[in-house]
């Protein structure tokens, strides 16, 4: 559970958008409260449109918030101004999910970094070289791919150099959008493995987003399940995968492989019924009754808030109690081994 004085915390966040008619709102993020302390490795999952990248997005200010508050350290963003803000919104860094958006291609990869070392107040070239070697070996690229161009580079080295960019002005927080979803399945355990060592390494506070719910299993202590624009359950990862109480989770966490065989057999993942519901017209109460198999009379008349089942793991389900209760009769299932090449490249 996160420390008393958080990192992060996030407050009641509501980010809307104009739909394309322009006469309806999009509650992307609807009432969001989430925190990360020092150094932890957060996920966040959820299906494609559920509002993951506009939580992080409004997070690192890309968006602006309707209501809701962001604070780091305790001190709320939006009550500060030009260059504190500037100073402050820098310890939270965004890494994108396209690794071939996020670079300039007129920039050498040396160029790029350099931008980021001057808006840390290194100008010195001897300075600023001696930084970019040190940067380019934490994300594991030789020092010559400075003098290189985006174009030259594989998608994995890219993905690594924005890794290098966003640690140029030492963040505290990374906000990681589906980082490795872009890339070669190959490369995804190496890049993801990069993250692991840096939070490690250098303890960074990782909210990582991800549809690849074997990977966060893996890589998170805790993870946040968001469904049309809510967080729907939070718990420690061994306890959802262990123990999901929502039927949302239940049925999201149901479809992953796992890497324990003796877990596929046991568990029937649930079928999620039908496509989302549109975003400028969710339903009244609780958002996924119209694709629950369980849902009743109450369940339309008002968004069931979070209940504390243990105290790392909270749903927001009339019947989460019944569910958790029932996860409980069954024995847990062990602790997934991580596969070989994650345990690998961990070591390095
Ligand atoms: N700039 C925007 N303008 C209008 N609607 C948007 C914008 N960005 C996102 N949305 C909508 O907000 C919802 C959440 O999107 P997004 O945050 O990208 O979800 P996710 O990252 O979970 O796939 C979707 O319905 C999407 O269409
Ligand atoms: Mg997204």
């Amino acid at each position: 559970m996160p420390e008393a004085q958080p990192l992060l915390r996030v407050e009641n966040l509501v980010t809307r958008f104009k739909s394309v008619e322009r006469s309806k709102w999009i509650s992307a993020v609807d009432d969001v409260s989430i925190t990360l302390a020092p150094g932890e490795m957060v996920g966040l999952v959820g299906e494609s449109g559920c509002g993951k990248s506009t939580l992080g997005r409004t997070i690192v200010g890309l968006e602006r918030p309707q209501s809701g508050r962001i604070l780091l350290d305790g001190v709320d963003l939006s009550t500060l101004r030009g260059a504190e803000l500037r100073r402050r919104r820098r310890a939270i860094q965004y890494v994108f999910q396209d690794p071939y958006a996020s670079l300039n291609d007129r920039q050498t990869i040396g160029e790029a970094i350099a931008e980021a070392l001057i808006i840390m107040g290194i100008s010195d070239p001897a300075e600023q070289r001696r930084r970019i070697r040190t940067l380019l070996d934490q994300v594991g690229l030789p020092d010559a791919l400075a003098e290189r161009y985006p174009r030259e580079l594989s998608g994995g080295q890219r993905q690594r150099v924005a890794i290098a960019r966003s640690l140029a002005v030492e963040p505290r927080v990374l906000i990681c959008d589906e980082p490795v979803s872009a890339l070669d399945l190959s490369i995804r355990a190496q890049v993801m493995n990069l993250f692991l060592r840096l939070h490690k390494d250098l303890g960074v506070a990782c909210l990582f987003i991800a549809h690849d719910l074997a990977l966060v299993r893996q890589a998170t202590s805790r993870t946040y399940v968001m469904y049309l624009g809510k967080i729907i359950e939070e718990a420690t990862s061994a306890e959802l995968y262990a123990r999901p109480s929502h039927p949302y989770s239940k049925a999201l966490l149901g479809s992953i492989p796992s890497a324990d065989p003796r877990i596929e057999v046991t568990r029937e993942p649930p079928e999620i019924f039908g496509d989302i519901p549109s975003p400028t017209n969710p339903p009244s109460g609780c958002r996924f009754r119209t694709r629950c198999p369980h849902a009743a009379e109450v369940c339309a008349s008002a968004v069931p808030p979070l209940v504390a089942l243990s105290p790392s793991h909270q749903a927001g389900c009339v019947l989460a109690e019944k569910f958790y209760a029932e996860s409980a009769a069954q024995p847990l299932p062990h602790p997934a081994p991580a596969p070989r090449d994650i345990q690998t490249m961990h070591a390095r």
